[in-house]
């Protein structure tokens, strides 16, 4: 089974205006179209206007969306609001959503569930925190989270990001192998359709040094890179490191 690399960046509430000359110089690094798909997830504000520089090869996607697709939600955005603004993705249930907003699997799964409504592909995020793992319960913690976030009728449709919390923006990473075994378990545990068909991408301190050490695993179909997708060389270089 041979699933599609998508290496995602995540620029998190970084980014103005000034920061746009990154999507010409992105352009510019990867010259002609990857084999990879490739997508960032600039903050909703540069959507548009990052959306409309970029080539058909890079997608872009919001960081979070509301759970409805309309409505009196002050301050929400719309997942249709972020398809039309160019996106073609999103990203739910992010660790500094769950643990920084509350967000439940419940929230996260209505959220997942509203973006296929609005035509997006979601890109669910779950992982462990360090005392999680270190007590022995990681992979419990990561397969309860991942059946409570996807919606069943909708389990073909998403990718996975497995995101360990400890790892996010510590420099600390899982280390490739523990990775591969937290990929395998999702796929065991898909309860809709094939398992061998889920995009799962790792994310967790990805940077250049490293990515190929993630990205040559058979379990590993691409990354979600957050501080490194910043600087379009970096994410440049991560891009090349998938093949
Ligand atoms: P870092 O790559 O900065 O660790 O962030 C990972 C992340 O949270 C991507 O969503």
């Amino acid at each position: 089974m041979t699933r599609r690399k998508l290496i995602a960046g995540n620029w998190k509430m970084h980014g103005r205006r000034a920061d746009l000359a990154w999507a010409a110089n992105l352009t510019g690094l990867l010259g002609a179209a990857p084999r990879s798909d490739i997508l960032v997830c600039p903050p909703a504000t540069l959507l548009p206007l990052m959306s409309e520089r970029l080539p058909d090869f890079v997608a872009t996607g919001g960081q979070d969306c509301a759970a409805e697709l309309e409505g009196a939600h002050t301050g929400d955005i719309s997942p249709l609001m972020l398809a039309d603004m160019g996106a073609r993705y999103v990203i739910t249930g992010h660790s500094e959503r769950r643990h920084g907003h509350g967000e439940s699997d419940a929230v996260v799964r209505a959220k997942t569930m509203a973006a296929l409504n609005a035509g997006l592909t979601p890109v669910v995020c779950v992982g462990e925190t360090l005392d999680q793992r270190r007590s022995g319960e990681a992979e419990t913690v990561v397969l309860r989270q991942m059946l409570a976030s996807v919606p069943e009728a909708a389990a073909g449709r998403v990718i996975i990001a497995y995101e360990p919390v400890w790892a996010i923006g510590t420099g600390m990473h899982a280390s490739p192998e523990d990775a591969e075994a937290m990929h395998r378990a999702i796929r065991n545990a898909w309860r809709d359709g094939d398992g061998e068909q889920v995009r799962i991408l790792y994310g967790g301190s990805v940077k250049p040094s490293n990515a190929a050490d993630f990205l040559s695993r058979q379990e590993i179909d691409g990354a979600l890179v957050g501080g490194a997708s910043l600087d379009a060389e970096s994410f440049a270089s991560i891009i090349r490191a998938a093949g």
